[in-house]
């Protein structure tokens, strides 16, 4: 082996263990949000937004799809990003926030996960038109947030660009009205009489033909559960 590649290899070692380090310490010490569990130990750890649960359902609806590429948008440690990118395709995660993108980067890096890639991105009504199109794209507990920050009217403009993105389907949850315990519910007020059925209309007013209810998901927030979503093309 060359000198050079030689020097290559030992850096990268020892990137990779310093990297380890970092994430053993940064997991450890609770550093991130803990909303995910790691996609990438069996039996998984605690999962409070029940990440399996809602993948393993939108898997129902959606089949044995074939390689899809993935828009995971608001993908915090990459739980959804991974999971799908064991199916084959090229999977684009996006966060702002850097602390999850951390875990997310250095398990991709580690697990020599070599399809998925994470931005670390503020999305905003600037921003999403400018996102590849895939097959999928996963919104999952993130349109509060938008409403929060931007406003309903926005919110809903950038939710309807998003969609643009996706050829085959959309995976989609939300907070909702009924949270009463959050202090973002009563800024969905629009959304009554309720949640879930203003969402499935919403997302066929975006021109999805079909729109499943895939589920009921508790998320650790309010007692009340979260309907998932998954909206597909055809
Ligand atoms: C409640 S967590 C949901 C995580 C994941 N989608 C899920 O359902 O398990 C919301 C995520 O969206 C991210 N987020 C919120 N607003 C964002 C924005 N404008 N741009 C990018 N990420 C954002 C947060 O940092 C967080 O990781």
């Amino acid at each position: 082996m060359k000198f050079r590649d030689l020097a290559n290899v030992t850096l990268d070692r020892l990137g990779r263990m310093g990297l380890a380090a970092r994430l053993g310490l940064q997991v450890g010490a609770k550093l991130t949000h803990g909303y995910q569990p790691n996609p990438f130990v069996s039996p998984p750890q605690p999962d409070p937004r029940d990440c399996q649960g809602r993948f393993d359902a939108a898997m129902t609806i959606l089949g044995d799809m074939e390689c899809p590429s993935v828009l995971d948008v608001g993908c915090n440690q990459g739980y959804f990003t991974f999971r799908f990118a064991r199916k084959g395709g090229i999977c684009l995660g996006m966060d702002n926030d850097r602390g999850e993108l951390m875990v997310a980067r250095a398990r991709a890096e580690l697990h020599k996960v070599r399809n998925a890639a994470f931005l670390e991105l503020a999305i905003d009504p600037g921003n999403l038109a400018g996102l590849p199109r895939s097959d999928i794209v996963v919104c999952l507990s993130i349109f509060h947030h938008w409403v929060r920050h931007f406003g309903r009217e926005t919110a809903c403009g950038m939710l309807s660009l998003l969609a643009t993105r996706a050829d085959k389907a959309m995976i989609f949850d939300s907070g909702q009205p009924e949270e009463k315990a959050t202090r973002w519910a009563s800024e969905l007020e629009f959304m009554q009489p309720d949640g879930a059925t203003w969402i499935a209309q919403y997302l066929r007013c975006l021109g999805f033909e079909r729109i499943h209810a895939a589920g009921l998901f508790s998320t650790s927030l309010s007692p009340v559960p979260r309907t998932l979503f998954v909206a597909c093309r055809v």
